[in-house]
């Protein structure tokens, strides 16, 4: 007899079935949704050896339990540990591994609420945050020190489509034995997983690509069991707990990610050429044009660019006019959903970062985001067409 192949299944595959933990004996094809807030445990009393492993929703349900596992095997992943939003999960898990006297290395252009919480809260107590360019090897050697416990990535960055080579972060991170940790966002776990590169957290806000339908808040931090086990302490105590009805929600969205995300990835490259052909744009970012300065490594560790293109009209154009006459695109914030959204970060998405800041990282009021959706590509280019035209 042969050696027997070890199959591993496509990813399709494991984000529509996988793990059964919420299924029990009737077998239902949509997992039940355990909307409880507690679990009688009597069989404790009645002698029961093992400790129950649900007993009260914010430490744990077979829903939420569910989803986190397809997300950590998704990831590549041994464990995640889900959240409320991902907010959520970027404080539960930073809050977890730091404390007063530590410091942490960040990018200048991380998505504008990670900036006010390092900035804001986590700052305020006791922990040093140092935002740099996270692409330049030098800045990052510069900074760490006898203190640096955690540096924390994003890649492609919010709004700037900027990349960080992150197995050149991890490769530093392990030289001084720090904890690296990821937003992966931007990219789902079907784009990118940063775990493959040796990242120990890798961190989503699931109201974006995992739900990809706008009706879900929530937030997920997956890794190593034993590094997934040293946040869940503190991160039940903090109490931002996914709900058990938006983690059946991600489930559900789950199971469509990999054909969604490959029509954002067609339909972004398609408008993101559009608009590079166009009069009133100065500059296009999206790290499936040959233009973007990073488009050799998005082809290295990224499966394909993603749904967010970013542009800039040229100086002096009427930004108001231009958003005005689109029709498809809600002017909003959020990312990652069917519907098509734009919105200016210096208004919207980063207001809270400071002008200087902004300026400094190019979010400029000519700067426009759009988190390209599933519509019809010529549709959405025909709308876009049009707004040019009466400027
Ligand atoms: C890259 C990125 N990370 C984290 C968040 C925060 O996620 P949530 O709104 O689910 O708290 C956002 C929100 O826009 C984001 O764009």
């Amino acid at each position: 007899m042969g050696e027997k192949k070890k199959f591993i299944r496509g990813f399709a595959t494991r984000s529509i079935h996988g793990s059964n933990i919420a299924k029990g004996e009737h077998a239902p094809v949509s997992t039940p949704i355990f909307q409880t807030s507690t679990f009688d445990v009597k069989r404790v009393l009645m002698g029961a050896q093992v400790r129950p492993e649900f007993i009260y929703t914010r430490g744990g349900n077979p829903t939420t339990r569910e989803f986190e596992q397809k997300m950590a095997d998704l990831e590549n992943a041994e464990m995640g540990f889900a959240f409320a939003s991902g907010m959520g999960a970027i404080a539960g898990t930073l809050l977890s591994l730091l404390e007063a006297g530590n410091e942490i290395i960040t990018d200048n252009e991380v998505y504008g609420g990670t900036w006010s919480l390092l900035n804001h809260y986590i700052g305020r107590h006791g922990i040093k945050v140092h935002f740099i360019d996270m692409t330049d090897e030098t800045q990052i050697e510069d900074t760490i020190n006898e203190k640096t416990r955690l540096l924390y990535m994003e890649s492609p960055m919010n709004p700037t489509l900027k990349l960080v080579d992150i197995k050149q972060i991890v490769r530093i991170a392990k030289e001084h034995n720090l904890i690296t940790a990821i937003d992966n966002t931007f990219c789902s776990p079907y784009l990118q997983n940063p775990i493959d590169f040796g990242v120990d957290y890798v961190i989503h806000s699931c109201t974006k690509y995992i739900g990809g339908h706008g009706d879900a808040l929530g937030g997920i931090t997956v890794g190593s069991a034993s590094d997934i086990i040293k946040i869940m302490p503190e991160s039940m105590d903090l109490g931002a707990t996914l709900s058990p009805f938006n983690a059946w929600l991600f489930l559900r969205g789950l199971k469509t990610l990999e054909i969604r995300m490959q029509r954002h990835c067609a339909n972004a490259l398609s408008l993101a050429k559009f608009l590079e052909s166009q009069d009133k744009v100065e500059r296009v970012l999206y790290p499936g044009l040959p233009s973007h300065p990073q488009h050799e490594l998005a082809k290295k560790q990224m499966r394909d660019f993603g749904g967010i293109v970013s542009f800039y009209l040229k100086k002096g154009t009427n930004v108001t006019e231009f958003v005005k006459h689109l029709e498809i695109p809600a002017y909003t914030v959020s990312l990652g959903d069917a519907d098509t959204f734009i919105e200016d970060p210096f208004n919207l998405s980063h207001f809270s970062v400071p002008r200087k800041v902004k300026k400094a990282v190019g979010i400029t009021k000519y700067l426009l985001r759009v988190s390209v959706g599933l519509e019809t590509i010529e549709d959405l280019i025909d709308d876009f067409e049009n707004a040019f035209q009466h400027l």
